[in-house]
């Protein structure tokens, strides 16, 4: 690449940059600021250089039929009209995660009273997380900018997916993650790469630490980083997906968990998207944001009903959602309030529970971060901020045997018996 990917930005008056190929982001046209609307040439920035807001994906005329896409693969690149991908996305090596299933959730409804609940279960990606989705754009993008480290700070699913992303592509990976992360999520990184590299420090310094190198070494493509406005916008294929597997229209309310709160506004911006573009009817619906209590800087703004939101130093078993300075927050606020939704925080005890609550309803088994939306939405209910009358998805954004730990104590064998019906009568399951 002929400038470093270290750059902060560059201004949209130059034309196509050099060393880019025609197309290298699809019907992407430019990064725009969230902010203030400056925006700048596609290349690997992501800050304003008028404000320093974030940078999005901006697109020019897109035009999509629902017909076009169930054409598509079974996998993200259906959509890739949508997304800041080449045309010829699918020839590069990737994971293709994406196309999860989503299921109606009878029994969990029934349990908390909710007419109709669908579960969209992310936990089947390639490395067990929606991180995946995020992940294979930021690797389209890092290709197109030529590269040569593709890397990560962490919470543990992202690690795990740009290793294995990595793997794929023959690029080399780095991974950086906080050292007390839980043992399955260094491991299932540590097979990928042999650049794991743990840090003695919260998700919040690793995150600074993943800044001060994109800045000094060259050719670094640091997925949430200096990749992060391409990265962001796989998220929003869990929206498309949604919408399509319901038959192309929108839920009535939403539950999703919140880390750095990217997630979050990609499901409403595909929804959005979606409504623009013509594929499924314009019509309100509610989103709401899920915490877990003891990192829960979104949900304790929102309940003070202030803008700002106040860093925290992460306490909890939800170590994937354990951002304390959360960069989305502040949207996360927006969206939520200006939906009619809320945002919402549980203890690590109800996390547990809330883990339990969809295994034993549903056969799914999720991590914590699913524990977290799982009981989020039992509480929302409790509470009458949810209605229970109205569609809902949650989103499982991962899987419970990454953080087997969190529930290891409360389940297990029933008995333990000698191999007689005697002893087995003797139990009193039968
Ligand atoms: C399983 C899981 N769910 C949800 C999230 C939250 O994602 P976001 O940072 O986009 O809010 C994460 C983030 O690491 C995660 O690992
Ligand atoms: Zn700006």
């Amino acid at each position: 690449m002929s400038a470093t990917l270290s750059e902060v930005t560059q201004d949209a008056d130059t034309t196509t940059r050099p060393g880019l190929r025609e197309g290298a982001f699809g019907n992407a046209r430019a990064l725009s600021c969230r902010e203030c609307g400056h925006e700048v040439e596609l290349g690997p920035f992501y800050a304003c250089p008028e404000c320093f807001g974030p940078l999005e994906v901006a697109y020019g005329e897109r035009a999509v039929s629902r017909e076009e896409i169930e054409a598509g693969p079974r996998n993200i690149w259906r959509y890739k009209a949508l997304l800041p991908v080449p045309t010829d996305i699918e020839s590069s090596p990737n994971t293709e995660p994406g196309f999860t299933r989503l299921l109606r959730a009878h029994n969990l409804g029934r349990e908390l009273g909710i007419e109709t609940l669908w579960v969209k279960d992310d936990s089947t990606n390639p490395t067990n997380s929606f991180k995946d989705r995020v992940v294979a754009c930021a690797l389209s993008a890092a290709r197109e900018l030529h590269a040569k480290v593709f890397a990560c700070p962490s919470t543990g699913n992202l690690a795990n997916a740009v290793a294995a992303a990595g793997a794929r592509a023959g690029i080399k990976t780095v991974v950086f993650i906080p050292a007390d992360l839980e043992k399955p999520k260094q491991v299932n990184s540590a097979v990928y790469t042999d650049s794991l590299v743990a840090v003695n420090g919260s998700y919040d310094d690793v995150n600074r630490l993943a800044s001060e190198i994109a800045g000094e070494e060259d050719g670094w493509a640091f997925v949430n980083v200096n990749v992060r406005p391409y990265y962001a916008e796989g998220s929003k294929t869990l929206g498309f997906e949604i919408a399509e597997q319901l038959g192309w229209r929108l839920p009535d309310q939403i539950v999703i968990p919140v880390a750095s709160g990217s997630q979050l506004t990609k499901v409403h911006k595909a929804f959005q998207e979606l409504i623009a573009l013509g594929l499924v009817e314009d019509k309100p619906y509610r989103v709401f944001g899920a915490q877990a209590a003891g990192c829960s800087p979104v949900s304790t703004a929102y309940k003070a009903g202030v803008d700002a939101i106040r860093p925290v130093k992460p306490d909890t078993i939800a170590k994937s959602l354990a951002i304390g300075n959360p960069a989305d927050g502040i949207y996360v606020l927006d969206i939520c309030r200006q939906t009619g939704g809320a945002v919402e925080d549980v203890t690590d005890d109800e996390v547990r529970a809330g883990i339990l609550l969809l295994a034993r309803n549903e056969g799914i088994f999720t991590e914590t971060a699913g524990g977290t939306t799982t009981a989020v939405l039992k509480k929302l209910v409790e509470t009458g901020q949810l209605d229970p009358s109205l569609e809902t998805v949650i989103i499982n954004t991962g899987m419970g045997l990454k953080t087997l730990d969190a529930v290891a104590d409360q389940v297990g064998a029933a008995a333990t018996i000698d191999p007689s019906y005697t002893a087995f009568a003797a139990t009193g399951i039968a």
